[in-house]
């Protein structure tokens, strides 16, 4: 049985991370941590297991009719009082729906098993596994668990099947642990809000940088234009050019002309 438990954990954990997207800032939390954000927690047993013709929560239309999924009746093993949502005694019996084999992960309980289930209530008063940060939300009955979750919450007055360590929790060390995993939970958030904002000013600058860039770009265009120009120019002052040079130095071509006549004269007389 366990070996299908971890099957099916390890199955729902690879279809989590590799099937389906989570946002990109998603980071694995602790059962404490997790456990500190639930709505409630109850430990129970599985009394009988009901298929889901049709669920709320199957948001795949083509399997509408399949039997994949299904609600539980647990029978409380504890009273939920002090602090819970659920405000009923051990002995009772809820319906837990929502279980089955979603597109992204599984809620699966076993008949006759006993669990501790994360659960929150929709607004039309089901019970339904709380898979706080789309981690697992359904914990099987095993000293480990017992352990972590005994030394977390008050479980009061529960049933005489169970195991007394559970119920004498380490106040001390609870409240500890609230107060760290509340800290440790604050500190990440604003460690991740400030690296939210360093990246915005980061793209920001990136920006400015690509606009100056370009600015450089252009003015390094228009210098070139400029000294192809300036090159032309010159190029035009220096290579002789009748036209310009005769218009613009009347005077001076005067003189010029004067001196080249004469030779010209001379040669032409040669010449001739
Ligand atoms: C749980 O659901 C089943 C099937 O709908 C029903 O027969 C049973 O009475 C319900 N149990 C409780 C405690 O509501
Ligand atoms: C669960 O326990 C009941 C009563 O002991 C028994 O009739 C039933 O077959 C058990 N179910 C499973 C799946 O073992
Ligand atoms: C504990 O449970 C028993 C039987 O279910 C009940 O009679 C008793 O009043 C409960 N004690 C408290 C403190 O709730």
């Amino acid at each position: 049985m366990m070996r299908i438990l971890i099957f099916l954990f390890v199955a729902s954990l690879v279809g989590l991370l590799k099937g389906c997207q989570l946002p990109s800032d998603w980071r694995p939390q602790t059962e404490a941590c997790r456990a500190e954000l639930v709505e409630t927690i109850v430990f129970a047993k599985v009394l009988a297991l009901y298929k889901d013709s049709y669920s709320v929560y199957n948001f795949l239309p083509w399997q509408y009719n399949s039997d994949l999924f299904y609600s539980a009746e647990i029978e409380l093993l504890c009273d939920q009082a002090w602090g819970s949502m659920l405000e009923v005694p051990a002995g009772s019996r809820v319906n837990v729906t929502g279980l089955g084999y979603f597109h992204c992960y599984s809620y699966t309980v076993m008949e006759n098993n006993s669990y501790y289930f994360f659960l929150r209530m929709d607004e039309n008063y089901n019970l339904l596994p709380h898979g706080v940060n789309f981690q697992d939300p359904i914990f099987p009955d095993t000293p480990e668990n017992h352990r972590m979750f005994a030394s977390l919450f008050q479980f009061s007055n529960c049933s005489a099947e169970i195991n007394p360590q559970i119920y004498t929790p380490d106040w001390e060390i609870q409240e500890d642990h609230r107060l760290l995993c509340g800290s440790v939970q604050r500190a990440l958030m604003e460690e991740e809000e400030r690296v939210k904002s360093l990246s915005q000013k980061v793209r920001m600058l990136e920006k400015a940088n690509g606009h100056l860039r370009e600015k450089v770009k252009n003015l390094k265009r228009s210098l070139r234009q400029a000294e192809i120009e300036n090159k032309e120019a010159l190029q035009a002052k220096c290579l002789p050019n009748k036209k310009k040079v005769n218009n613009k130095d009347t005077r001076l071509d005067n003189h010029k002309k004067v001196q080249e006549r004469t030779p010209k004269k001379t040669t032409g007389n040669r010449l001739d």
